[in-house]
């Protein structure tokens, strides 16, 4: 090509070729223009419109992928007007994109865990991948595992279905991280290399050994001060053994402290440490101080003896070590929420006679988890719902005697969207009490607050009208820029998994204020919705998927709940873990980490609601057995269709209908395996969204993967291509761009016929066979067996066959192991013995495929190239489409499966006429 266009590329002369789109221009001198609709393999199409550049003089913008550079042109790849009309262009295929980015569970999640990631992990048995997924966002997933509120559970569309009951989602979280504390090679997450940056976290609960996890590996020094003896926070003073045992919580500690982070115990700011100090030894700090203090009852008498705050009760208890002693008493425990399950199962546990919650809704607005109730009950507590102290009564001493409650009714709903609870004049009634617990709420303590503001330069720390940390919601930076705040400190008391969320924002807010950096929130990305479109209900889901019930935890029985043993007994075995994991729908896109329409959405902004309006629902088309449609998430950009006609031949795939009623459908709208479909996976390849998609055997995920680049075996093409695995499971196989394939174009074969791999019973190392039984040993004893067994008979009782899957170049080191190393010549291979067309296979062998470009006919001898090396296929049947190059076919057979794309077929009885 000739350089004789004079260009001017965003303010820069440059030099274009004649018949050169201004996308390749762009693309020579490392511009990068965003594109959906076009495939370097395919002819332009121009459809999607997110390629549009400004060309000065042309009125409307141009597709850069279609249009041609001409003498002086001046273009703008990305001024305001141009990015403006990308993202109208992505709002507008968004506005009928029915589908989920990320299942349900994980857009609840607080932290954002990758659910269905890690659960497409356990299902294969890989718990070590499964944690490492779940601790990207979230550091404590066996402590999770046992005492989260679980609104991912609550959000799960298996919900929907006939059992009624969500995936065992923290239960699986669990199983896997039980397995991983307990395995000698159990995950460590990378850490980037130390920064010299040091920062002090205050408080070892939940927030701040989060935020000190991941400011390790940012590569920060992270030192936290604790006021209490030992870490865990609320999770060791206020959460009970028998749902979170002590040495189970120190085993996730123990895991931050081996990353490098130091805990300095009973030390309390602005008591016996000091913001000064704190200021004068780190760059920056992060409170996460929690939200513990105990409120009263709120009634006349609430000052009387006896009458505890439920919190108070649960951490003197940890930390004296001594358990109340309850024997015989009667205990009220007031309050609804997961405190007040905690202090009634634990009255029990003291010994208490009697135990009961006061609450003064009904159980359904109870804020406690379901299960955290359901389990009380079985334990003996009694509930008393619709019910409010009114009255706490004095003995003589002063001491808690009776409570005077009076029934209430629900009213209209609340600022909290619950109904209000409203007494029932005349309904007072008397229960005689030993001891009341008041579990209605907790307080931030913030009394350091004086020491950080006398000592901080700039900004202050500010409390706001609850009585929270005041900071920014976004970073969590407070009003002194080195200090930031997460945890119940700042949202008052809430979940464990919210100060988890907290405290990954605000170690982000820290990381970049550390680096000098603008502190600005994390970047949201683009989330497809099914509930941007309609709410989710039964009928989406029903008959649509397998019944299968869910598997409940074993438990301890009831009766040997009087002591502190954990209650929850975790899965029995892998077995159940791994079919518990086959409950998940995978409502997630599959492509999640690789949709180029998701990426360009972030990268724009761009939004589904704002063409709000009519849009399609498709049924998944899962009839084939290798490929999936998807039309929901389909954006016509006709990929599929081009790539199946441009390079298959196939035409397998075509565009239904016209305007909004569009939609692509294999051709006659046949299912696809009795189209002239090849089954060779281009269309999954081409497209850019997750509308068509490998159907597999195994949950996909979809998971971030390695790749393997390796050499195809199943031909004699000798295609580049890419195993993308997770820690050795291969998930999908993708073409390289490779010496023979440079398109990166693959066949069916490797495309689809890689299961084997991950076989748990595929032989992997040398066995050998001792006393009739098989053991494994070293390749090294290996090949020391085979020489002795080789030495031990004359070289001619040797005999060498090389295997029919081997290259020209393994085939050749088989026959120079045997003549060099053994010395004989008996060497041969079993190509011929399975394969019986070896003739016919191997007459590619040694034909330049670069020269087929120049070809003015195609004749295929006696070859079926689409079946038997299709990646040559492909290239004929591209370069024909493009230039219109005859191909004819010469064949035995009385049915050439390439008739239909040929311009001849010469039937003939036998080849030996051309030999
Ligand atoms: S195709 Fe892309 S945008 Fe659509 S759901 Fe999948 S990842 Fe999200
Ligand atoms: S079915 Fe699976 S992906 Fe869907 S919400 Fe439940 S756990 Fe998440
Ligand atoms: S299914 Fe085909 S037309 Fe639809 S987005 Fe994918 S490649 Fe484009
Ligand atoms: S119009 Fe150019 S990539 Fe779609």
């Amino acid at each position: 090509m000739s350089n004789n266009l004079n260009i001017l590329l965003d303010g820069k002369k440059v030099s274009g070729h004649k018949n050169e789109t201004i996308l390749k221009l762009a693309n020579r001198h490392g511009i990068e223009i965003p594109t959906l609709c076009n495939d370097p393999r395919l002819e332009p199409y121009s459809s999607c419109y997110v390629c549009v550049v400004e060309v000065e003089g042309m009125k409307n913008l141009q597709p850069a992928c279609s249009t041609l550079l001409t003498e002086g042109m001046v273009l703008s790849t990305n001024n305001e007007k141009v990015r403006k009309a990308r993202k109208a262009a992505l709002d507008l295929l968004l506005s009928n994109h029915y589908a989920d980015c990320l299942g349900p569970c994980v857009q609840t999640c607080p932290a954002g865990v990758d659910v269905q990631g890690y659960i497409s992990m356990i299902e294969k048995g890989k718990y070590r991948d499964a944690v490492a997924i779940i601790k990207e966002t979230n550091p404590l997933p066996a402590i999770c595992g046992r005492v989260c509120v679980r609104p991912c559970e609550v959000a799960c569309r298996r919900n929907l279905l006939d059992e009624g009951a969500a995936v065992g989602i923290d239960y699986l979280k669990r199983f896997a991280a039980d397995r991983d504390l307990e395995s000698p090679d159990k995950y460590k997450p990378e850490q980037k290399p130390e920064t010299g940056k040091k920062v002090a976290v205050i408080g070892a609960g939940p927030a701040g050994l989060s935020a000190a996890f991941f400011l390790r590996k940012e590569g920060h020094a992270a030192d936290i001060f604790e006021a209490a003896p030992k870490a865990g926070g609320w999770l060791r003073y206020g959460i009970p053994e028998y749902r979170l045992p002590n040495d189970l919580l120190q085993k996730e500690v123990d895991n931050i402290t081996e990353m490098g982070v130091n805990i300095y115990y009973n030390q309390r700011l602005g008591d016996n440490l000091s913001y000064k100090d704190l200021k004068d030894k780190y760059d920056a700090v992060i409170l996460g101080i929690g939200s513990q203090k105990g409120t009263r009852v709120g009634c006349d008498g609430d000052d009387a003896g006896n009458v505890l705050s439920g919190t108070d009760f649960l951490k003197q208890m940890e930390l004296t070590g001594k358990k109340m002693d309850f024997k015989g008493k009667t205990v009220a425990v007031v309050g609804g929420g997961n405190t007040a399950m905690d202090c009634c199962r634990t009255s029990l546990r003291c010994g208490a006679e009697k135990v009961y919650v006061i609450y003064r809704r009904t159980e359904k607005e109870m804020p406690a988890n379901p299960i955290e109730i359901h389990e009380s009950k079985l334990e003996g507590v009694e509930y008393m719902f619709l019910t409010n102290p009114l009255r706490i009564n004095k003995d003589e001493n002063g001491n808690l005697k009776s409570v005077t409650c009076v029934c209430m009714e629900l009213g209209e709903p609340d600022a909290s969207g619950r109904r209000r609870p409203v007494p029932l004049e005349g309904s007072d009634f008397d229960i005689e009490l030993d001891y009341m617990l008041a579990a209605i709420g907790q307080k931030t303590e913030v009394n350091f607050i004086d020491d950080i503001n006398t000592h901080a330069e700039n900004g202050q720390l500010v409390v706001n009208k609850w009585g929270d940390i005041d900071a920014d919601k976004h970073t969590l930076q407070t009003g002194i820029p080195s200090v930031f705040a997460a945890g119940d400190g700042v949202t008052g008391p809430a979940t464990l998994i919210e100060a988890i969320a907290q405290a990954r924002i605000a170690s982000h807010s820290c990381d970049l204020f550390l680096q000098g950096e603008a502190v600005r929130p994390m970047k949201k990305e683009f989330i497809s919705k099914k509930e941007n479109f309609k709410e989710q209900h039964k009928e989406d889901y029903l008959g649509k998927f397998v019944t299968q019930k869910r598997h409940e935890m074993p438990t301890l029985p009831a009766d040997a709940r009087n002591n502190f043993e954990e209650v929850e007994l975790g899965y029995e075995n892998e077995e159940v873990a791994i079919t518990e994991s086959h409950r998940c729908l995978e409502c997630g896109c599959v492509e999640f980490f690789s949709c180029d329409l998701k990426d360009l959405s972030s990268e724009y902004n761009a939004e589904q609601k704002r063409y709000e309006g009519e849009f399609k629902q498709f049924e998944v088309d899962f009839r084939h057995p290798y490929i999936e449609f998807d039309n929901n998430k389909c954006i016509l950009c006709s990929r599929c269709i081009r790539i199946c006609s441009e390079v298959v031949g196939a035409n397998a795939l075509g565009l239904i209908n016209r305007g909004f009623d569009t939609y692509v459908a294999p051709s006659m709208e046949l299912p696809l395996q009795e189209t002239t479909c090849e089954s060779c996976g281009l269309c999954i390849s081409t497209c850019p969204t997750g509308a068509i998609i490998e159907n597999t055997k195994f949950k996909p995920g979809p998971v971030k993967t390695e790749a393997v680049e390796t050499i195809c075996n199943f031909c004699s093409i000798g295609c580049t291509i890419q195993l993308n695995h997770r820690s050795g499971f291969v998930m999908r196989v993708t073409g390289a761009n490779g010496l023979v394939n440079k398109d990166g174009n693959l066949c069916r074969y490797p495309k689809f016929g890689y299961n084997f791999m991950n076989d748990h019973s595929r032989l992997k190392q040398p066995l050998f066979k001792v006393n009739g039984k098989f053991e494994p040993i070293s390749f090294e004893q290996a090949y020391d067996l085979i020489a002795e067994k080789i030495k031990a008979v004359k070289p001619e009782e040797n005999y060498f066959f090389a295997g029919a899957r081997l290259s020209n170049e393994e085939m050749y080191l088989v026959q120079k192991l045997a003549r060099a190393g053994a010395q004989t010549n008996n060497v041969s291979s079993f190509h011929y013995f399975g394969r019986g067309s070896g003739y016919r296979n191997n007459s590619l062998a040694n034909v330049p495929l670069d020269q087929l470009e120049g070809a003015s006919r195609f004749i295929l001898l006696g070859s079926e190239i689409n079946t038997d090396h299709a990646v040559a296929g492909f290239m004929i049947q591209n370069i024909s489409f493009r230039k219109g190059t005859p191909v004819e076919v010469v064949t035995v057979l009385d049915h050439s499966s390439m008739e239909y794309k040929v311009n001849d077929v010469m039937k003939i009885k036998s080849y030996y006429h051309f030999l």
